[in-house]
């Protein structure tokens, strides 16, 4: 459990996939104060090797940590692969999204066959599928990295991007699953152009577990955005949440 938030809750994605998670939060919790990080500079994080992921996750959670969060929300799965290990070393509580959504997916599912959609560092970790099979659920994964530049883009309502999904879900047709995880924070933004591949299955967002069990003097429910990449195009293609205002940072 954290602790005070009249400092903030820091919540870190490569770019504005998180702000899915960050909606829920603001939603759950109107009273904390929230700082929003957008590793712009380094996203995708799903198509690097996962050095690069882990090394990039500590120094945006150092730099975090050392600037007044008093809690720090992964709100990206590809960074919530490494979530044990930072948080071993992190001072402050560290919460991910891959353990709670699998709980969720646990609770949902009936047949015990889910598909998974992620990045290819997720699908390549194999985490889901671990966790999962901990519950008795078979995992049928799809990497699908290529999503993320195009919502970054803001380019979710093109025939580009169609073309894309439909490449990426050319053999979703074969796998056997009664609820789907959209396995990147980036993916409920293209859920409209998804679901019709999914039939009647369901369809489960990214969850954390954050709760702050105190709330201290002087949280009044502020949100601040930051970016590591251009703070202009970061609004632009934030235009998914158009009262977001970004200013650039560097980490
Ligand atoms: N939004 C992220 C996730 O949940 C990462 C996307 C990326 O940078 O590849 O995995």
């Amino acid at each position: 459990m954290s602790k005070l938030f009249g400092g903030y809750v820091a919540v870190l994605d490569s770019g504005v996939g998180g702000l899915t998670v960050l909606r829920q939060l603001q939603n759950d919790f109107p009273q904390c104060n929230y700082l929003y990080l957008a590793d712009n500079a380094y996203c995708p994080y799903g198509t690097k090797t996962p050095k690069q992921i882990y090394d990039r996750v500590c120094k945006a959670v150092n730099f975090l940590e050392g600037n007044g969060a008093e809690a720090i929300v992964l709100a990206c799965n590809t960074a919530s692969i490494f979530a044990e290990e930072i948080r071993c070393g992190c001072g402050v509580p560290l919460y991910d999204v891959i353990l709670p959504t699998c709980r969720l997916v646990a609770k949902t599912t009936v047949t015990k066959k889910v598909a998974l959609l992620a990045t290819n560092a997720t699908v390549q970790s194999n985490v889901y599928a671990k966790q999962l099979a901990l519950y008795g659920i078979q995992t049928a994964s799809f990497p699908c990295s290529d999503f993320v530049p195009v919502v970054e883009a803001g380019a979710v309502d093109t025939f580009d991007c169609d073309k894309i999904i439909k490449t990426a879900l050319k053999d979703i047709g074969n796998a056997d699953f009664d609820t789907v995880v959209l396995g990147c924070t980036h993916f409920p933004l293209l859920r409209h152009k998804l679901t019709p591949y999914f039939g009647q299955a369901k369809v489960l967002e990214c969850v954390t577990d954050f709760c702050p069990d105190i709330v201290a003097d002087g949280a009044v429910g502020a949100s601040v955005y930051f970016t590591t990449g251009d703070s202009k195009t970061t609004k632009i293609t934030s235009k998914y949440f158009s009262e977001v205002t970004f200013e650039h940072i560097d980490i």
